[in-house]
């Protein structure tokens, strides 16, 4: 078994689409639960929410950006999709950047209970960005098709088993 598969998954199956819907969960849900502590909503549970929501957040997005960026290096250079796919990028680290500055700015008060003004706008324009970021991805595989197979014949069974096929390595994008 060729040792890419751990970092991007197998035809039909790859690993960072999967991983994006843990990281953008995480950080929708620190968004959430921010936008509660500022209303006074659940304090002071909404802030130590925030903060470890941000803290899942930012450890998914480790494997979440080497998956990506294993797909990233494999798309040919000046193409429209590489294009898109390097704004992805960009944006997905700038939002990364702004949910790291607003823990560093609210993580002691977050602990304690109260999300703070600096660190409540850090947050939301991270989330922002993110959502930028998410449309950009969204734009790669639904319109560009990248990693889908698209074999409506295939059988249920072949189609869902984890073991890799090969010979549908040629059929991806
Ligand atoms: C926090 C980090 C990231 C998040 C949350 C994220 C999110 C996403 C989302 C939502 C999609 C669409 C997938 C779908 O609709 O199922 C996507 C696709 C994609 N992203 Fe990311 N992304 C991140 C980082 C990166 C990085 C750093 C790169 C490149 C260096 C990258 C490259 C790609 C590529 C090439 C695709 C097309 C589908 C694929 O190859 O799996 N992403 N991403």
């Amino acid at each position: 078994m060729a040792l890419d598969v751990l970092y991007r998954g197998t035809p039909g199956h790859p690993l960072h689409p999967p991983l994006t819907d843990a990281t953008i969960g995480a950080y929708s849900f620190a968004t959430v639960a921010a936008v509660l502590s500022k209303v006074g909503i659940a304090e002071p549970e909404a802030a130590t929410a925030w903060t470890l929501a941000l803290i899942v957040g930012l450890i998914f997005s480790a494997p979440t950006a080497v998956t990506g960026f294993a797909d990233w290096l494999r798309i040919e250079r000046g193409t429209p999709p590489w294009r898109t796919a390097t704004a992805h990028m960009l944006a997905m680290l700038i939002a990364t950047a702004f949910f790291l500055v607003s823990i560093g700015a609210g993580y002691g008060e977050g602990i304690d209970g109260a999300v703070t003004d600096g660190a409540f706008i850090l947050t939301l324009v991270g989330f922002l960005v993110l959502t930028v970021g998410g449309w950009l991805g969204g734009t790669l595989v639904f319109n560009y098709g990248m990693r889908v197979l698209n074999l409506v014949e295939e059988p249920a069974s072949r189609a869902t088993s984890p073991i890799p096929r090969p010979e549908e390595d040629a059929a991806e994008r």
